[in-house]
């Protein structure tokens, strides 16, 4: 695991910005996996000034998106397809069609998590996987006690989460009570890991992760078993290590 910590969230971003961008500049046909949340947001913002700023190309990149609620469809403002398209999609010049997130409201999802397993398998796979990481050790929308091993699948969201989320709709009963969610064994498969995490409200993730051995209570202690992974952490996270 490659640490690095920074500063302050504007540095996080910055520095998580730069680094993906570099790979997008070398690596035009990468292929993207992305996440939502508070975490990500700034580093979007940075990667688009990037984009005006150093023109990075994203013509040839391809995305997939960690999860997307069930009941939204991707116009619906708290969809994470509508998230993506304002935080970022839509200030750069990415290809639509090459911007994969579940559909939400695919009808049926079981189906749809099988289509989209299927999709990143015929497109190779993920290059690099950006994270967050949720405060009970959570990562896309896998909680704790999810197989490492788990495809893209529907999970019932909890309480927790669901109140975590409840700061972007009206009330908590708009939150949706259930998501598709890559699952672990399909975010592990990712030839490399960007996880960001910022915040004091994150210190005890973060310390438990750096001092926890890979169990599926923590699911984002699979992490210490991939080869390549990078964390990009601000001191008010990473103020619990010694
Ligand atoms: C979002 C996602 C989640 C978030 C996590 C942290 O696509 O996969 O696992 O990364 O809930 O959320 P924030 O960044 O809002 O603290």
């Amino acid at each position: 695991m490659n640490i690095k910590i920074v500063k302050d969230y504007q540095e996080m971003s910055r520095k998580a910005a730069e680094y993906i961008a570099e790979k997008v500049q070398r690596f035009p046909f990468i292929k993207l996996g992305l996440a939502t949340g508070g975490t990500p947001e700034g580093t979007y913002k940075k990667l688009i000034e990037n984009h005006r700023n150093s023109r990075t190309s994203y013509r040839d990149v391809t995305t997939f998106n960690l999860d997307e609620y069930i009941g939204l469809s991707g116009n619906h403002p708290n969809s994470y397809r509508f998230y993506m398209k304002d935080h970022l999609f839509d200030h750069i010049n990415i290809v639509p069609a090459n911007t994969h997130i579940p559909k939400g409201d695919a009808g049926d999802s079981e189906e749809e998590c099988e289509r989209y397993e299927k999709l990143l398998a015929e497109n190779g796979g993920i290059d690099l996987q950006i994270l967050g990481i949720g405060k009970n050790g959570h990562i896309g929308f896998n909680e704790p006690g999810t197989s490492f091993q788990s495809k893209t699948h529907v999970v019932p969201l909890t309480s927790s989460t669901r109140e975590a989320n409840a700061r972007y709709f009206n009330s908590m009963e708009e939150v949706p009570s259930h998501a598709i969610t890559m699952g672990i064994g399909t975010i592990m498969k990712s030839r490399e890991i960007l996880l960001l995490v910022s915040g004091e409200a994150k210190k005890d993730a973060f310390t438990k992760l750096m001092n926890s051995e890979p169990d599926e209570s923590f699911p984002a202690s699979v992490l210490l078993r991939h080869p390549n992974v990078t964390i990009i952490a601000d001191e008010a996270a990473a103020s619990g290590l010694k």
